[in-house]
């Protein structure tokens, strides 16, 4: 049988992005993209006590981009750093419903984006952290 482009649960985030929005007064603000298509994304995230305590996203992108910053946004709400940056693009693609090979790249943008601006973020010592123009 032939996979789909669109998983079900794509769609849905793709209409419906949760955590879509800006934070004011962020700690790590990470912002990337992928200059083959000109996609991007842009997190801002709070952080206390070595966890992300609350992460809005905006950007544009594709509806596989979109859909899955959203959904990442959720599995890292009011995690630790490190559950963060062990999230794996498997488990992600997995989360998704199944991403076709073509578009791996796309589904994978946000995530990459996220784990510098924490990297960045850990390498500063914990203090206000901007990461702009990260190319995936
Ligand atoms: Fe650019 Fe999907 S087409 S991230």
């Amino acid at each position: 049988m032939k996979k789909e482009i669109y998983t079900e649960i794509i769609l849905d985030l793709y209409r419906n992005p949760v955590n879509r929005g800006k934070l004011e007064g962020a700690d790590v603000e990470a912002q990337g993209g992928n200059p083959t298509c000109g996609d991007n994304v842009y997190f801002t995230m709070k952080i206390g006590e070595g966890k992300i305590q609350d992460i809005k996203f905006l950007g544009s992108g594709c509806a596989i981009s979109t859909a899955a910053e959203s959904l990442l946004t959720e599995m890292v709400k009011g995690k630790s750093i490190k559950h963060a940056k062990k999230i794996s693009g498997e488990q992600l693609l997995g989360e998704l419903g199944g991403i076709i090979q073509t578009r791996m790249k796309c589904a994978l943008l946000g995530l990459n984006v996220l784990k510098k601006g924490l990297e960045a973020y850990e390498k500063s010592g914990g203090k206000k952290t901007i990461v702009k123009g990260i190319i995936i």
